[in-house]
C-alpha cells in the first residue's frame, strides 16, 4: 500500500479547519506492559498506518517513550514524502502527576507542554488532551486555563480533555475554555459516554474521540468459546479491559456478545474486531475511534471496518445484548476515579517524574 493507493479513510472536522480521520492510531500499547518494542518496527508500523490513511496518532506525555517514537516517525515521514507528505496529526495529552496537583503552577504546565514539543520535534502541538486525576483537588479549571493561554501564544493548536465527567466538563466549557474534543472510553461493552456526556458534547460542539472499542484485544476470535482467562493476563490492555468485561456482566455475558459479533462477521466476511470498530463508528456522537496497536498486523481488519455496513437487524441484535448488561454504570470514568475500586488499583499516577 502506498500513500497514493488506498481508499480514503473518512474524516470529520473536529474544529473549523481541523480535520481528523475517523480512525486514529493509539500509542499506549508502545509505552510498556505490552511486550518489548522494536523502534524500527514501531516506526515502520506507523508509516503503514499513515500510508493506509490513518494519519492521526494518539499519545500522551505519560506514555513512556512514545512521543519520542512518534517524533522519529514524523522525521521519517517527511524524508519519505518530502513536500508532498500528507499531513499527520499528533494528539498528545497533558497529564500532571497526581501528587503534583495541589501545587501545580502555570510554569509547571508550560514545562510539560515544552517537553512534549521537544520530544515530538514540532513547533506546536496539534491537540493537547488535558487530564486531571482528582477533582477533589482544586486547580483544574486554572490548569486548563494555562493550556488555553499556551494555545493563544501558539504552542498548542487545539485543546481537548480526557476522562472528564459531565458536570466537570460543563464547568470547563462554562469557564470559556475552548475545548474541541473529549477522549473517553466507548465500546459495545462500555456505553457510559453515550448518555448525558454525548448530549453535552453535541450541544457544545465537542467531538468524542473514543478508546476501548476493541476492549484491549478481547474483541477477537481467539476469545470466542474459551474459558475465562485468569490472572496473570498477557498485557496491560487485557488487564484493564477484563475489568470492563466484569462490569458488563462477566465472561458469561461477554460470550453471547462475541458469538453474535462472529455471526455478523461471518455474514460480511470480516472479523469480530471489525464489527467492534464499526459499532462505535456508527454511534452518531463519535467523531473518531482510537485503535490501539502493538504492531500493524491487525491493520487490514481495522481498515475493513470502514466498508462494513451492518443491517438494522444486526445492529438491533447487538443493542439488545448491550442493553441487557448491568454496566459499566455511572458517568464517564466514575468507576476509574473511585480509589477504593479495582479500576483505580491498576493505574499508575505519577509517571512524569
Ligand atoms: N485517555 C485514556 O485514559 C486512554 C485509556 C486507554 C487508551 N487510550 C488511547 O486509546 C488507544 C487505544 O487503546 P485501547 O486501550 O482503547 O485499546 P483497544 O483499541 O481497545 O485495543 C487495542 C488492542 O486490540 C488488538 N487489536 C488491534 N486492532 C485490532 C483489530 N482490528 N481486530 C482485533 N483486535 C485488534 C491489539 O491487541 P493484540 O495485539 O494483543 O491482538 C491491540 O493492542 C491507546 O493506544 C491510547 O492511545 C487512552
Amino acid at each position: 500500500m502506498s500513500a497514493l493507493h488506498h481508499r480514503p479513510v473518512p474524516t470529520r472536522a473536529l474544529a473549523p479547519g481541523y480535520v481528523v480521520p475517523r480512525l486514529i492510531k493509539g500509542g499506549w500499547q508502545l509505552a510498556g506492559g505490552h511486550g518489548s518494542v522494536d523502534r524500527a518496527h514501531a516506526i515502520a508500523d506507523m508509516v503503514a498506518f499513515a500510508e493506509a490513511g490513518i494519519t492521526a496518532f494518539d499519545c500522551a506525555d505519560i506514555y513512556t517513550g512514545v512521543e519520542e517514537l512518534i517524533g522519529e516517525f514524523l522525521r521519517a515521514w517527511r524524508e519519505r514524502y518530502g513536500a508532498t507528505a500528507p499531513t499527520i496529526r499528533v494528539h498528545t495529552k497533558c497529564v500532571p502527576d497526581r501528587d503534583a496537583l495541589p501545587t501545580l503552577t502555570r510554569a509547571d504546565v508550560e514545562r510539560l507542554v515544552d517537553r512534549s514539543l521537544t520530544r515530538l520535534g514540532v513547533d506546536a502541538l496539534d491537540l493537547v488532551q488535558f487530564h486531571w486525576w482528582n477533582f477533589e483537588v482544586p486547580g483544574w479549571i486554572e490548569a486548563a486555563g494555562h493550556l488555553a493561554e499556551l494555545a493563544r501564544i501558539g504552542k498548542i493548536r487545539q485543546l481537548g480533555v480526557t476522562n472528564f465527567d459531565t458536570p466537570r466538563l460543563r464547568l470547563l466549557l462554562d469557564a470559556g475554555i475552548p475545548i474541541v474534543s473529549h477522549q473517553v472510553q466507548c465500546s459495545l461493552l462500555d456505553r457510559r459516554a453515550l448518555g448525558p456526556m454525548a448530549a453535552l458534547c453535541a450541544e457544545r460542539g465537542v467531538g468524542l474521540l473514543t478508546y476501548g472499542a476493541l476492549a484491549g484485544g478481547f474483541f477477537h476470535e481467539r476469545w470466542l468459546g474459551v474459558r475465562e482467562p485468569i490472572a496473570p493476563l498477557e498485557n496491560r490492555s487485557l488487564v484493564k479491559y477484563k475489568l470492563i468485561i466484569d462490569e458488563f456482566g462477566g465472561w458469561a455475558a461477554f460470550q453471547p456478545l462475541l458469538r453474535a459479533m462472529r455471526t455478523i462477521a461471518d455474514t460480511h466476511g470480516t472479523t469480530i474486531g471489525a464489527v467492534a470498530l464499526r459499532a462505535v463508528l456508527d454511534e452518531p456522537a463519535v467523531t473518531s475511534v482510537i485503535v490501539g496497536a502493538r504492531h500493524a498486523g491487525h491493520l487490514p481488519a481495522t481498515l475493513s471496518a470502514l466498508s462494513l455496513e451492518m443491517s438494522a437487524s444486526e445492529r438491533a441484535t447487538l443493542q439488545a445484548l448491550v442493553t441487557a448488561a448491568p454496566g459499566p454504570a455511572g458517568d464517564v470514568y466514575d468507576l476509574e476515579r473511585d480509589l477504593t475500586g479495582v479500576h483505580a488499583g491498576i493505574m499508575r499516577y505519577n509517571l512524569n517524574a
